[in-house]
């Protein structure tokens, strides 16, 4: 497979000596500053990066939503345009529409953009299960990485390159969620989209993102277990990888195990990985439905979580999967029961920041 000449950068950096793009600066902090470079870190630097998931839609049509994303975000995340289903519908068929409108915001806006994802089993288009052999997925895998990776490479500053590898309730590290790779490349899936991304984009920061690794029980302490045995195999086999994702869905009806996280992370560090909150959000369907005691139920369960991290590992960005009430996934997965809207993120629908927007600002200085 052939890497297209020119980046999508080349070419709008091309057209931007042309027309003299206009570029509000933000905060410009990134999560992952160039490597190597020893700028002279003043207060401001020491910020952790804050981020969010966002939708091109939404970022089109509702300019208040802008506005709150381009005032408060560092780093904005696509929540599913750069997915399979949104960016390789068909076999030999790429839409780049919304996510390059994604990137085109970002740069416009002077705010880091993270790629999300290019490995996992969730949502995979229909086309990809007539690929039937070893070859052809791995064929398959590599294609889109190359075409999608070299299309922003030198925007993308870190990709989610393999998401969820682990079943819900692993035994091992080698108990990986079937997918269409599972099913062709077994494990090799895993370090053929890492090396594959590396070799597109030297510059870009490899992430395996997981979730479910906060809590008290079996299942948990089977996940820690397992995601340590599949980082440390990766690294003994010099992987390329340079940091895990944390998603931190957070359940208020679940037992946090400090300890254990905190074990987790120590595991973690000493892998030289570092850690990135990719995902934060409080699944709120089991607290109280009046919104005064619900959100500051909301911003504790955050704090306490936030806190058992930052006392072991300074986290590299700290993202939410949303910036408002308005636009989450989670009233589609995670209901109330009383049918109230949920409100897991930092603004409320109205857009107005709420105790968890406090409590992330807090921990964004906890390093200054
Ligand atoms: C979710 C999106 O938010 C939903 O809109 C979509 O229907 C399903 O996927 N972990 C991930 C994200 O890594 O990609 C998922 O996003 C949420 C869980």
């Amino acid at each position: 497979m052939t890497v297209k000449a020119h980046t999508r950068r080349e070419f709008l950096q091309h057209a931007a000596s042309a027309a003299a793009f206009g570029a509000t600066a933000l905060s410009g902090l990134s999560a992952f500053a160039t490597p190597g470079t020893a700028a002279p870190i003043d207060e401001h630097a020491r910020l952790i990066p804050y981020g969010s998931a966002a939708r091109a839609d939404a970022l089109a049509t509702d300019v208040a939503y802008r506005e709150a994303i381009v005032t408060n975000c560092d780093i904005v995340v696509p929540e599913g345009e750069m997915k399979w289903p949104d960016i390789h519908p068909a076999r030999d068929q790429f839409r780049f529409e919304k996510s390059d409108a994604l990137v085109d915001f970002a740069r416009q806006n002077n705010i880091e953009i993270r790629g999300h994802t290019l490995a996992w089993y969730g949502g995979m288009p229909a086309w990809t299960n007539d690929i039937a052999s070893r070859g052809e997925a791995e064929g398959e895998l590599v294609g889109h990485i190359e075409t999608v990776v070299s299309r922003y490479r030198g925007d993308i500053a870190s990709w989610d390159v393999v998401n969820e590898p682990l079943i819900d309730w692993p035994e091992d590290a080698n108990s990986l969620r079937p997918s269409i790779w599972t099913r062709q490349l077994g494990p090799d899936y895993i370090p053929i989209a890492l090396r594959t991304t590396a070799s597109v984009d030297p510059a870009t920061r490899l992430v395996l993102n997981e979730y479910d690794v906060e809590y008290k029980g079996d299942r948990f302490a089977a996940r820690r277990m397992a995601l340590v045995q599949l980082l440390r195999a990766l690294r003994d086999r010099d992987v390329p990888l340079h940091a895990l994702g944390l998603q931190s869905h957070l359940f208020a009806d679940r037992v946090f195990d400090r300890d254990a996280l905190q074990a987790f992370l120590r595991d973690i560090v000493a892998l030289r990985l570092d850690v990135l909150i990719t995902e934060l959000d409080v699944i709120d369907y089991e607290l109280p439905g009046d919104i005064g005691q619900r959100d500051a139920r909301v911003a504790s369960i955050a704090r306490d979580y936030l806190e058992a991290v930052c006392e072991v590992v300074r986290p590299r960005a700290i993202l939410t999967w949303g910036l408002s009430d308005r636009y989450t996934w989670v009233p589609t997965w995670f209901k109330r029961r009383d049918g109230l809207p949920n409100r897991p993120l930092p603004f409320d629908a109205d857009l107005k920041p709420k105790p968890l927007f406090d409590v992330i600002e807090d921990f964004r200085r906890r390093f200054a």
